[in-house]
């Protein structure tokens, strides 16, 4: 069981970044709480990667294709206008989780809409660091359920 968390453009940032909406965990303390979460799950392999540029996203949906069973993606604004991201989504085959830290559907009605939603097995938003780890979960399960 091989896995990538993909972190989109600005999660860098997190930490620091308008905390009363994303929390005070900064990136390198989510992915450590994957790691360790994805050890309890079976996980054998967990890439972690955050890009600023979605043709870096692209590739790493192209890359993975080598690799890896699943994928988990918090596309950040991404989400809302990349056609580039839906389509790779669509041309690895892989199946692919949806995350957000915050209530996107709470937010501004621009959040409302995700290009990538349609192409994903699932969503999880709202829950800040336990969207990751409930979608990571759900992932792992999709993927055994296939198996
Ligand atoms: C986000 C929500 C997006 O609307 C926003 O652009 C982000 C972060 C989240 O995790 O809540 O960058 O994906």
């Amino acid at each position: 069981m091989k896995i990538l968390v993909l972190h989109g453009p600005n999660l860098n940032l997190l930490g620091t970044r308008e905390p009363g909406i994303y929390g005070t965990l900064t990136l390198a303390e989510i992915n450590q709480r994957l790691h360790t979460l994805a050890n309890t799950l079976g996980v054998t392999e967990l890439r972690t990667q955050q890009s600023n540029h979605e043709g870096m996203l692209v590739d790493a949906f192209h890359d993975a294709r080598n690799w890896a069973n699943g994928v988990l993606i918090n596309p950040g604004a991404y989400t809302h206008t990349s056609i580039a991201l839906r389509d790779a989504i669509s041309a690895v085959g892989l199946p692919v989780v949806e995350a957000h830290l915050s209530n996107v559907y709470a937010r501004e009605a621009f959040r409302h809409h995700s290009m990538l939603a349609g192409v994903c097995v699932g969503s999880l938003c709202g829950f800040g660091y336990n969207s990751y780890a409930l979608g990571l979960q759900a992932l792992v399960w999709h993927i055994q359920k296939g198996a």
